[in-house]
């Protein structure tokens, strides 16, 4: 039998919220590849074997599954979320290309996740439904002036706004320094939702003002959502919704 690759999300938390098609990959695998937690959310069953590896090995991991693939095996590579956003199917197809030329005629097909942003919006209400843009707010692979640039200007754009990755013990101050530059460009009532751990059972939802947000409200699994200036909340009892809506006056 001939192998195959596929590059799979398995969305946010929630068993609910794992697409048909990424389970029925993930029966028909002989090898599921990822990161330690990531393929902890795999069942184990006869015949499948599983293949965890430690975070920043991204590219060794592709090579990984991808010769197994070429060794006529059932590879599925995990990823939270969906696998295109800050996840292993870009490292795959860095691997590909740097890779030998047989890597590009195998059966390789990326199957989309829910991505952290699209259920943190959900449970909030529509904060993204309008133009919106989404950093990764890590420097593990670009330079922080990069990062600081971009959000400037998207906020300058009044773009709403995702960030993925917002503090980490390792790099605790990138998250301070993104409040104060949105402090720079934005008004004080700009609303900022914090949403932990979302579709797990510690799921914790926070909306804050840009004046009340402090650094610690965001961990590494918090994703951030950031209204643009239109974005606003309806009050009622229970959660408020916080929505952003779909026109811009003239
Ligand atoms: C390496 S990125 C992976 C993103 C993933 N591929 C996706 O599409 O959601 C990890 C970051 O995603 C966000 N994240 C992932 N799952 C989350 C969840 N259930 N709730 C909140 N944020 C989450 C956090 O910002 C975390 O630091």
């Amino acid at each position: 039998m001939s192998g195959w690759l596929r590059i799979v999300g398995l969305g946010p938390g929630s068993e609910a919220l794992v697409t048909p098609e990424v389970t029925e990959a993930l029966a028909e695998a002989t090898d599921v590849v990822g990161y330690i937690p990531y393929v902890a959310r795999v069942a184990e069953r006869p015949g499948l074997t599983l293949h965890a590896s430690d975070n920043r090995v991204e590219i060794d991991r592709s090579r990984h599954a991808l010769e197994m693939a070429t060794e006529g095996r059932r590879v599925v590579v995990v990823s939270s979320g969906d696998p295109g956003v800050f996840a292993m199917a870009s490292a795959v197809f860095e691997a590909v290309e740097s890779g030998p030329h047989a890597w590009r005629d195998l059966d390789i097909q990326v199957l989309p996740g829910i991505t952290a942003m699209l259920a943190a919006a959900a449970r909030a209400g529509a904060p993204l439904g309008h133009d919106f843009c989404c950093i990764n707010l890590s420097d593990n692979l670009k330079p922080w002036p990069l990062i600081e640039r971009r959000l400037r200007l998207a906020a300058q754009a009044d773009f709403a706004m995702a960030f993925y990755n917002p503090r980490s013990k390792s790099r605790p101050e990138g998250f301070e320094k993104t409040l104060q530059i949105l402090r720079e460009e934005c008004e004080p009532k700009r609303l900022i939702l914090f949403a932990r751990a979302v579709s797990r059972p510690d799921e914790a939802l926070r909306i804050a003002h840009l004046v009340e947000a402090r650094p610690d409200m965001a961990d590494m699994q918090t994703v951030v959502l950031v209204g643009s200036s239109r974005t606003r909340v309806i009050e009622r009892d229970g959660t408020p919704i916080v929505y952003t809506p779909r026109f811009t006056p003239e």
